[in-house]
């Protein structure tokens, strides 16, 4: 019912709606709409209520809900069908659940919180309620497993350039997903995909964005490695907006892709990624590797030249950048 509530108090007119058009509307009573309104706010949603007029809705609050994102959405199909919850264990395993069932390509599945928020590598996300951004897109892309991997460079430079757009800040690409900006994580990503040998049943885009922590809530081991865009920009920013931008550009990217190939999105990963010819620490299934990085394959995977001379091939682990030798 609130949102029923909502959508006629945030019809055409921004005029008072009387108590008992709401009730007569719904069919639910003066005092059941009265409740509904209390509660309402207690979401954080602004209703002016008078007397003699009935109630006004003066502000809403910065809620990813369906009802605050879909009448601001430009995307044809991703986003169309979300899946809004207030608490998650993580938006990704709800996601592959849904996508288990038969959940179409192009559904979201938002968290305003999530409880066991998942980075690479068996790593914890801090996920903490209303501040950040925690999403899943659902995608069942008709490609073999083996270009998969392009789909995480592709989501990549989604979110760089969402970022760009936005904050008119320049973020980097550090492999294999995580954008930065002033060398410090502003979002993660967290694939994940489903297949056989030869077909993709679906892959999941986990991706998580730092957008209006302080410094402070930071724990003390990420505080010195991490940021947000409400500590880059200098002001909090808006969740909603941003959301609507991220799902833009992963359409227009996952169409970009589609349609012109690999190659284009390679591409558009190296030239926000900066990598060809740093001076990398990479950690590694528990090694610890130093080189020059010459390239990303298509497999996603880091090339390396070692100090001997030999090209090595990175496919998991974390990068350290030391001194830029050559460009
Ligand atoms: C990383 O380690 O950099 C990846 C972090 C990915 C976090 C996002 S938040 C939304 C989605 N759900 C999860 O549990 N993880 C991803």
């Amino acid at each position: 019912m609130d949102d029923e509530i909502l959508r006629l108090l945030k019809g055409p007119s921004s005029a008072f709606l009387s108590g008992q058009e709401i009730s007569h509307r719904l069919k639910v009573s003066r005092t059941a709409v009265w409740k509904r309104i209390n509660h309402l706010r207690t979401l954080g949603y602004e209703i002016e209520a008078s007397t003699r007029s009935g109630y006004r809705l003066i502000q809403s609050p910065d809620l990813l809900t369906p009802l605050e994102i879909k009448p601001i959405l430009k995307t044809k199909w991703v986003g169309k069908k979300m899946h809004h919850f207030h608490t998650l264990d993580s938006t990704n395993s709800k996601a592959y659940q849904l996508a288990l069932n038969g959940a179409e390509e192009g559904e979201v599945v938002i968290a305003e919180c999530q409880e066991k928020g998942r980075g690479r590598l068996g790593r914890h996300w801090f996920s903490p309620p209303f501040l950040n951004l925690y999403l899943s897109v659902i995608l069942r892309p008709k490609i073999p497993p083996h270009e998969a991997p392009l789909i995480t460079l592709m989501a990549a430079v989604a979110t760089a350039d969402t970022v760009q757009k936005f904050s008119g800040l320049l973020p980097l690409i550090k492999w294999p997903n995580d954008i930065l900006l002033r060398d410090r994580k502003l979002a993660g990503l967290l694939n994940e995909i489903h297949s056989e040998m030869d077909r993709i049943h679906f892959v999941i885009l986990g991706i998580g964005v730092n957008l209006n922590m302080d410094e402070k809530m930071f724990s003390k081991e990420i505080r010195a490695a991490a940021t947000s865009l409400k500590i880059e920009m200098g002001q909090p920013v808006s969740r909603k907006a941003f959301l609507q931008s991220l799902l833009s550009e992963l359409e227009r990217w996952y169409s970009i892709f589609l349609k012109e190939g690999n190659m284009v999105i390679l591409k558009a990963w190296r030239d926000r990624a900066h990598i060809k010819g740093r001076r990398v620490k990479v950690t590694s299934f528990g090694e610890v590797i130093f080189g020059t990085a010459t390239d990303v394959d298509s497999d996603g995977a880091l090339v390396l030249e070692t100090a001997d001379g030999k090209r090595k091939r990175i496919v998991a682990g974390d990068i350290e950048y030391n001194r830029k030798v050559k460009s």
